[in-house]
């Protein structure tokens, strides 16, 4: 039990990587605030994982929606050790094709959303006065260029500045800032990704994912599974010494 009785919120964790997160850290012992936009989502969600999961509904685009989240989440569990910033938004499209609106929403969640949650959540870690651990969800996209995913790898190149920046500052609180990097993960998000290949490259449902998965070094796409020991080490006393990384999880993926 690496978390018993620690606190955990976790943004965007209706669905996919964050549910998993939410269930893995539940059953090492933490309370979990699930926090998300989908609110029916999120309801069912919650009560699936029983007892140990709190409901949070937060918008991450909206400041007040973040402190009431966080505040939700201290009322419901007391106190509040770990973030996991993990609501992020997926477009692409050919730089030509690029609209201010979705540039804007990709901006509000990934980066100013993860910015100011992680804000949040240092104030009342302070205020605790007992450190704690802040995770952001990169990827690898945030290290590379991609050709038709400009706005997304820009958002998440920001995450891992905002992580080097945010680990450097708060480490004096005890607050350990670090990110994961995923590659591709399987699940409704890369669903939405194919179907965006399937328009922009002309391919039929599916293809796109057959293609990067067997592309994969490690010999398929990703599960949320594969992210849960990295989730787990940054989340508890074993990364004490770990600020402002990026570790990518990825079968290695992003080096290939
Ligand atoms: N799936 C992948 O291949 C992959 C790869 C690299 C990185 N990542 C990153 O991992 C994280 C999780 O990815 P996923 O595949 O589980 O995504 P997902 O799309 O399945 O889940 C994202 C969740 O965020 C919520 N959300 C969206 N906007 C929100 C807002 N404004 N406020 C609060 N919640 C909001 C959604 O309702 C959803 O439940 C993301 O940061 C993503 O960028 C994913």
């Amino acid at each position: 039990m690496r978390l018993a009785g620690k606190c955990a919120l976790i943004t965007g964790a209706a669905r996919g990587i964050g549910l998993s997160f939410a269930r893995a850290y539940i059953a090492e012992g933490a309370q979990v605030a699930l926090a998300d936009i989908n609110a029916a989502a999120l309801a069912q969600a919650v009560a699936d994982l029983g007892p140990q999961a709190h409901a949070v509904q937060m918008d991450v685009t909206d400041q007040a929606s973040i402190e009431a989240g966080i505040a939700s989440a201290v009322a419901q569990m007391g106190r509040l050790d770990i973030l996991v910033n993990n609501a992020a938004l997926f477009d692409a499209c050919p730089i030509t094709d690029i609209t201010r609106a979705s540039y804007d929403r990709l901006f509000a969640v990934n980066v100013a959303g993860a910015l100011f949650t992680m804000q949040a959540a240092a104030k009342q870690m302070i205020a605790q006065g007992t450190g704690g651990k802040i995770i952001n969800m990169a990827s690898q996209a945030g290290r590379r260029g991609e050709s038709l995913v400009a706005v997304y790898c820009a958002t998440k190149a920001a995450v891992i500045s905002l992580t080097q920046s945010a680990g450097l500052n708060l480490i004096a609180h005890g607050i350990n800032v670090n990110a994961i990097a995923p590659g591709v993960v399987d699940g409704e998000h890369w669903d939405h990704v194919d179907a965006l290949f399937a328009r922009y490259e002309g391919r039929p449902l599916g293809e796109k994912k057959r293609i990067v998965g067997g592309g994969v070094p490690f010999g398929r796409m990703g599960t949320a599974d594969d992210l849960i020991p990295m989730a787990i080490f940054l989340a508890c006393a074993d990364s004490d010494y770990c600020v402002g990384q990026t570790y990518g999880v990825d079968g290695g993926n992003w080096l290939a």
